[in-house]
């Protein structure tokens, strides 16, 4: 069998995006669209990739440089067909070359691998789709035995052929020393004045050559984007089919229209995920977890049973099993919650370890914080980590008990078993097992009369 090469067309201009961007590289579930379509041709294992761009095409070669392909630049968009030709020269006559699209995202690799092994057995096979609005696609021309005869483009169609409803996908499988014999061949006396991909089925035609094709299983497949309503629509798309994906794994699911995963998500058993939850990068749930309405979770990993209520957000972290997160919680890349505890209401933690079983349950500041055992934050709690200029590390102890509004000035170490009174400011260390507070006295002021409002005369 040949080997094969995979062509990625992705030169178009996409002006109907109105974006600055070049349109490939507006993303679906985060990804840049030709990373994906890159990643479905990676999937068939071929031998070389080689990607044709053009428009804004530094900005997009630098954006992927970790791509392993062929780049090769089409100054001019002269076409479909002078585009593929770009790439030939650095294509064996031997292989098989399969044509792709940098704005097709969707595409699955298991309707290629069928299109593949049509071209390796035939030298030339097509992917076509049927559609019940095939306006703006080529339409597939056959003879009265099914067999293709050539393609039509849309602006180069009388009205009878436009209501021919199966439709050209742009997606290709020939034999690359055919294909490079046609479009030498090709010219552009069309209605657009491009050199046609779609012109080279006529050429196989005269050839004497029987065209195969293939069908996508499902249209959103062969679905191209060329504004950001199609985008939308494909990411929705995409998103529903990672929904189900994970629902057959056994995630329960609020609602899977209201749920997006924009990365890789590794789950346990019987994790239940509420409406509203975005995941990015790389996160996995242990068995059990449950996460709460409208969470935000990024590049975390999540033991067992853990439990995170509505409105948290939780980037670079590593929670251990049995912790309760939240509502409202922040936690920042570096945060290391040990099993056991408890990050509440309104707090924010950084770059810190939170040791089993503590507890920081409302509206504080914990950063560049070692923290041990079965440790209680009382409310307000803040440790100044900063002093403008450098940041410091706070300690405490196992079993330390810090009084509500307390802040602690780092560096400092506040001991194992240490008490804090409410409402100190702490800049020395506390030791063990004592009660340290600072705190100015409380006074009454005799004869103190509360001022009234003057009347005026
Ligand atoms: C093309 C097909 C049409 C098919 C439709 C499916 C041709 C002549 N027509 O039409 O039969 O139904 O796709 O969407 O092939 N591109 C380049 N360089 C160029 C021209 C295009 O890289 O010089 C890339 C574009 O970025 C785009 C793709 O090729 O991703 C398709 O080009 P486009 O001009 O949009 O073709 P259509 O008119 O849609
Ligand atoms: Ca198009």
């Amino acid at each position: 069998m040949s080997a094969l090469e995979i062509i990625i067309l992705a030169a178009g201009q996409g002006t109907r995006m109105k974006s600055s961007l070049p349109k490939v590289l507006h993303r679906i579930g985060e990804k840049p669209m030709l990373e994906r379509v890159y990643d479905t041709a990676k999937r068939l294992d071929p031998k070389q990739i080689h990607i044709v761009y053009g428009h804004g095409g530094e900005q997009v070669k630098a954006t992927l440089a970790h791509l392993d392909a062929n780049w090769v630049e089409q100054d001019q968009q002269l076409g479909t067909g002078h585009a593929v030709d770009q790439a030939l020269p650095a294509v064996d006559d031997g292989s098989t070359v399969l044509v792709l699209y940098g704005d097709v995202p969707l595409m699955q690799s298991s309707t290629l691998e069928t299109l593949v092994a049509e071209a390796h057995d035939k030298g030339l096979a097509l992917l076509t789709v049927a559609l019940d609005d095939p306006a703006g696609y080529g339409r597939i021309l056959r003879d009265d035995q099914g067999r293709i005869q050539c393609i039509v483009e849309e602006k180069d169609a009388s009205p009878e052929q436009k209501r021919i409803a199966e439709g050209n996908t742009g997606v290709l499988a020939a034999h690359a020393a055919r294909l490079k014999g046609w479009l030498s061949r090709l010219d552009n006396n069309n209605a657009q004045g491009e050199y046609y991909l779609t012109d080279i089925f006529a050429m196989a035609v005269d050839d004497g050559m029987e065209i195969h094709s293939a069908m996508p299983e499902t249209v959103e497949e062969v679905m191209g984007v060329n504004d950001r309503v199609q985008l939308a629509y494909l990411e929705r798309v995409y998103q529903r089919q990672q929904a189900e994906t994970l629902m057959r794994a056994g995630v329960t699911l609020a609602d899977p229209a209201r749920f997006d995963l924009r990365g890789e998500l590794n789950v346990g058993q019987d994790v239940y995920i509420d409406v509203g939850v975005v995941i990015e990068g790389r996160v996995s749930l242990g068995n059990g977890v449950k996460v709460g309405a409208n969470c935000v979770i990024k590049q975390s990993r999540i033991g067992d049973g853990v439990e995170i209520l509505p409105m948290s957000v939780i980037e670079q972290a590593q929670i251990e099993k049995n912790c309760v997160i939240g509502p409202f919680a922040r936690l920042r890349p570096g945060t290391h919650l040990h099993e056991g505890a408890k990050a509440g209401n309104f707090v924010e933690i950084k770059k810190s370890e939170i040791g089993a079983g503590s507890k920081v349950n409302h509206l504080s500041y914990i950063g560049d914080t070692t923290m041990g055992m079965d440790v209680n934050i009382g409310a307000g709690t803040i440790t100044c980590n900063y002093d403008g200029a450098n940041k410091f590390r706070t300690e405490i102890g196992d079993k330390a008990f810090i009084g509500s509004d307390s802040q602690l000035v780092a560096p400092v170490v506040v001991k194992s078993g240490a008490t804090i009174g409410a409402g100190s400011t702490i800049t020395k260390d506390a030791p063990e097992e004592k009660l340290t507070l600072s705190r100015s006295k409380q006074v009454t002021i005799k004869n103190w009369k509360r001022p009234v409002k003057q009347t005026q005369k």
